[in-house]
């Protein structure tokens, strides 16, 4: 077989697991499947901020022209990273490209051959890839099982070793219970990672995430926050010591070899955390729609599981094929709701992942659950 025939036999296999993936457009629909929780990419306002404020940059080339290391700093990059290091409650924060670039860039930087990562099945594909290129040996936990989790703790033989988990997790919608793994690490000596993607700008103190709610920000060896998500714009931070700071710009690849963030990109950081730091209404509004979808969820259960404790919601429909049916059927109803197949998720576990937004409304909940119980394929 040559390259180019193997190319299609993995396309064609793909398809034949009808788990071929498109690139689509669905602006015209309705949004229950973005990240952007808050509504801030819509923000007429945060857009007029970036802009005046960027008049005030001029003097800044607006591409960043190369790594930070190189030519790429600036004070802007600095002003943020000490701002952001002061909004999560840590010593110091250093941005990454994505949060794909940080969970590799942290983790396969840190963590070395030698070690143990003890870690939460669910966790995203990002922190895989970081886990596999450490080089470490990988013990996976049942997802959010503690006692599955203590009783691999007490059967291993380990120097140093790390926890990883997310604090909302991007596939079941749930909340990992990170004060109880705090206690654990600190009981077996394990440096905690907490990959807060999906609860900065949503829990917490001015948005400061879950660890803060948890009261477990300072016992974290590291935090991960994502800017594609409720900041509505694209990036990342590392935060933890300056210690590990200094580290990661001296080891982390993703960090040292690639063109920073441009001054686009960091103004929009900038202007929606400062509107996050001021503007509670757009919480508050997902926050009574999430109450909505919560207390009807019994109507939908009579057919389906639902996981979740929002924003994010699964709907679980086993099999890829019945589940991308049912996204297109709710798609063709001008629901923008996007079936997670497996292997993204485990077999038999595929679902809609249904995203509540500030923006959405209680009608558009009540049309998604009477399409939904009025579906009639078999399922
Ligand atoms: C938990 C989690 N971590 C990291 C990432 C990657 O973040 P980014 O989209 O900024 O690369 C995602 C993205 O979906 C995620 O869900």
């Amino acid at each position: 077989m040559n390259a180019v025939e193997r190319i299609n036999h993995f396309l064609l296999q793909r398809n034949n697991e009808h788990l071929f993936r498109k690139l689509i457009i669905t602006n015209d629909l309705i949004d229950l499947s973005s990240n952007d929780y808050l509504g801030l990419s819509r923000s007429a306002f945060i857009r007029q901020q970036v802009q005046d404020d960027f008049k005030n940059y001029q003097f800044h080339k607006s591409g960043a022209t190369g790594s930070r290391l190189l030519n790429g700093n600036s004070l802007l990059c600095e002003e943020i990273e000490e701002r952001l290091a002061q909004i999560h409650h840590a010593e110091a924060a250093l941005l990454f490209n994505s949060g794909f670039d940080a969970n590799v860039g942290l983790i396969s930087t840190v963590i070395r051959p030698k070690d143990t990562i003890f870690y939460d099945e669910m966790v995203h594909t990002s922190i895989h890839q970081g886990m596999r290129l450490s080089g470490a040996k990988l013990i996976p936990y049942k997802h959010n099982q503690l006692g599955d989790l203590i009783q691999k703790l007490n059967n291993s033989d380990y120097d140093i070793a790390f926890l990883i988990t997310e604090s909302v997790f991007s596939m079941d919608g749930d909340k990992a219970n990170l004060s109880e793994l705090a206690e654990i690490c600190a009981q077996f000596r394990l440096n905690l990672i907490v990959d807060e993607a999906h609860a900065g700008g949503l829990f917490g103190i001015n948005g400061s995430g879950l660890c803060n709610v948890s009261a477990v920000e300072e016992k974290c060896f590291a935090r991960i926050y994502t800017f594609g998500k409720a900041i509505a714009s694209h990036g990342a931070v590392v935060l933890g010591t300056q210690l590990l700071k200094d580290y990661l710009i001296n080891f982390s690849k993703n960090f040292i070899y690639t063109t920073a963030l441009d001054t686009h990109n960091l103004l929009s950081v900038k202007h929606s955390y400062n509107f996050i730091q001021i503007n509670r209404n757009q919480l508050f509004k997902l926050n009574t729609l999430n109450n909505y979808f919560y207390l009807n969820i019994k109507k939908l259960a009579r057919r389906f599981e639902v996981c979740g404790q929002g924003p994010i919601f699964g709907i679980i429909v086993p099999g890829n094929k019945n589940c991308k049916e049912i996204a297109s059927y709710l798609q063709m109803y001008k629901l923008d709701v996007r079936a997670i197949l497996s292997p993204t998720v485990p077999l038999g576990r595929e679902r809609l992942r249904v995203v509540l937004h500030s923006f959405n409304t209680k009608d558009e909940i009540d049309r998604l659950f009477s399409l939904l119980l009025d579906y009639k394929t078999v399922i």
